[in-house]
């Protein structure tokens, strides 16, 4: 069989969503491409791997067992490329760091901090929300990811590293601005700009005011924290976004934070990695960069309310 390797990547990844159009898009490249590939890939085996019902593609029963040793190709390869990473150590490693959407605002101050120190190891950063970033993870397209606490289930190592406040923002001309203590109760009659289904933020909420047993109103979706910010300033609602996001709106007072009973709802941010991964030298220095140095990037200029202390009596954010 004369196959290549690009071949048996394409193959593998149409093959695990079942779905040209999601391969061509997580592979970065056009439908008619990963058509091409497959194209060829049969050709080259001599018997057809996949067959179309209606709209949906199935494995052949040949398409099934090129699936299974594809995986276990990859797999001997990602292991190669790792050992070779390892050799290079820092000083020319190469790190796939995914972040959350809310955690951007401060990973990357850290990475430029990070890569002053290493200047030899190349980094690929990327930036979704939860939902993807557990994605990557299943598919082990990430070395590290820097997001909120993941699900037990999912076979990762994760490790806490800083806190994550969440707080109520408003427009600085709110009639709840100023006010002291305001209970839970009184955001019932307020208007809440969410963040979408898949992020960490959004389902923090939602579990937060479940167990409160109150009901928000929420006027709009928005998916990322810069609309959330910007619709709040414009008076479309309230929003509630984690500290980490608004440090430059607060300094710049184009939005504030309400003092609201029960509030910060109080998370962590964790650094997160596959349980089977054998981290390179570049990764490693990177989780010890993380956990030494991250409370350094997070600059809370304008201080939470008196009242929005976590109850420890330690400041809200650990910056
Ligand atoms: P986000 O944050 O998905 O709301 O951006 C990630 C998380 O909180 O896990």
């Amino acid at each position: 069989m004369n196959i290549t390797l690009r071949q048996l990547k394409v193959f593998e990844r149409v093959a695990r969503r079942l779905s040209f159009t999601r391969a061509a898009e997580e592979l970065y490249l056009t439908q008619p491409a990963v058509s091409m590939q497959i194209k060829q890939f049969e050709e080259a085996v001599g018997l057809p791997l996949f067959e179309r019902l209606g709209k949906k593609i199935y494995l052949t029963r040949a398409g099934e067992e090129l699936y299974r040793l594809s995986r276990t190709i990859s797999q001997q390869l990602e292991e190669a490329e790792q050992i070779v990473e390892e050799l290079k150590g820092t000083d020319a490693g190469r790190l796939v760091v995914a972040v959350a959407s809310t955690v951007h605002y401060f990973a990357i101050r850290l990475l430029a901090d990070f890569c002053a120190r290493y200047p030899k190891v190349r980094v690929n950063f990327k930036v979704t929300n939860r939902k993807g970033l557990l994605h990557m993870l299943d598919d082990n397209e990430a070395d590290i990811v820097l997001m909120g606490q993941p699900p037990d289930e999912g076979d990762l190592v994760a490790e806490p590293f800083m806190d994550n406040p969440l707080v109520v923002i408003a427009p600085p001309h709110h009639s709840l601005v100023g006010r002291t203590a305001i209970p839970l109760d009184e955001l019932r009659r307020e208007i809440f700009l969410m963040r979408e289904q898949g992020s960490g933020t959004r389902s923090s909420v939602e579990r937060f005011f479940a167990e409160k047993g109150l009901t928000i109103t929420a006027s709009m979706e928005m998916n990322t924290n810069g609309a959330i910010k910007q619709g709040v300033e414009v008076g479309l609602g309230l929003g509630i976004v984690s500290l980490h996001t608004v440090e430059l709106e607060l300094t710049t007072r184009r939005v504030v934070i309400l003092d609201v009973e029960s509030f910060p709802i109080m998370r962590q941010w964790y650094i997160v990695h596959r349980s089977g991964k054998r981290l390179s030298a570049a990764g490693r220095a990177f989780e010890q960069f993380v956990r030494e140095e991250a409370g350094r990037f997070v600059r809370t200029v304008v201080p939470l309310p008196d009242a929005v202390e976590s109850p420890a009596g330690a400041p809200a954010s650990a910056a």
